[in-house]
């Protein structure tokens, strides 16, 4: 059980959405530093840096000893990726939050583990609506943003849209409020952020090992 409620802490909530190859866990590289935050992942490609775990008993050990240590952690979970493993791993993350301490949720490709795209299943669910007031943030990826529970849409303060497919051009249209054209020329790792009302345009770039994001001014 969560501990330490604080009604007051913003909703960091976000979704990044783009098929794949648009850019979407290089972009989250670059939204959560990379050392140096308490971080809890569901990963399960081992797309980011971190100790990754395959087993649930060794994977709540690590939890525990990380939050007892009172250091950052980075644990990402890359075992079964079914929506029974899914549920006990939100329920571990709710479980972790301390609402004094900031705390990082990653969420790779949540198309995988969303069975409809209705009310979000009942840990995820109670994750992604109460984490703000013990200090969670989530971030989360997907290929197929129609594919995702709407829960996630009225959660969430922030949205990424890169590249997407075909089927999802209506929905980020309705999302972002911008022209069919837009949405449907967003290259690689290129990205419209919208936050509430505000919607902005990013690029990310490479310049040997480093990244950099960049906000257009078009
Ligand atoms: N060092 C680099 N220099 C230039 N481009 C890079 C570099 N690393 C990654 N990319 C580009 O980043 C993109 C892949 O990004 P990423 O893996 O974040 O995609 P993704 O949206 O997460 O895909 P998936 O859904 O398959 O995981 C590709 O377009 C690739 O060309
Ligand atoms: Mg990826």
């Amino acid at each position: 059980m969560a501990v330490n409620p604080d009604t007051s802490l913003p909703n960091r909530h976000r979704l990044v959405i783009g098929a794949t190859g648009a850019g979407k866990s290089q972009l989250i590289r670059e939204l959560i530093p990379a050392s140096g935050v308490c971080l809890l992942g569901w990963d399960t490609d081992e797309d980011h840096p971190g100790h990754h775990y395959a087993s649930r008993a060794a994977y709540a050990k690590a939890v525990a000893a990380a939050l007892r240590s009172g250091r950052p952690f980075r644990l990402l979970w890359a075992g079964a990726n079914d929506l029974k493993t899914w549920e006990w791993w939100c329920g571990l993350a709710f479980a972790a939050l301390d609402g004094r301490r900031p705390t990082e949720l990653l969420v790779e490709e949540l198309a995988d583990v969303s069975p409809t795209a209705g009310k979000a299943s009942p840990a995820f669910g109670e994750l992604i609506r109460r984490a703000r007031k013990y200090n969670g943030g989530l971030t989360l990826a997907t290929q197929r943003g129609t594919e995702i529970s709407k829960t996630v849409y009225t959660q969430c303060a922030e949205y990424w849209i890169g590249r997407v497919e075909a089927t999802d051009l209506r929905h980020m249209e309705r999302l972002t409020a911008l022209p069919a054209d837009r949405i449907a020329g967003i290259d690689n790792l290129h990205y419209v952020r919208k936050r509430g009302a505000d919607v902005t345009f990013h690029r990310l770039e490479f310049h040997g090992k480093r990244r950099y994001l960049t906000e257009l001014t078009d």
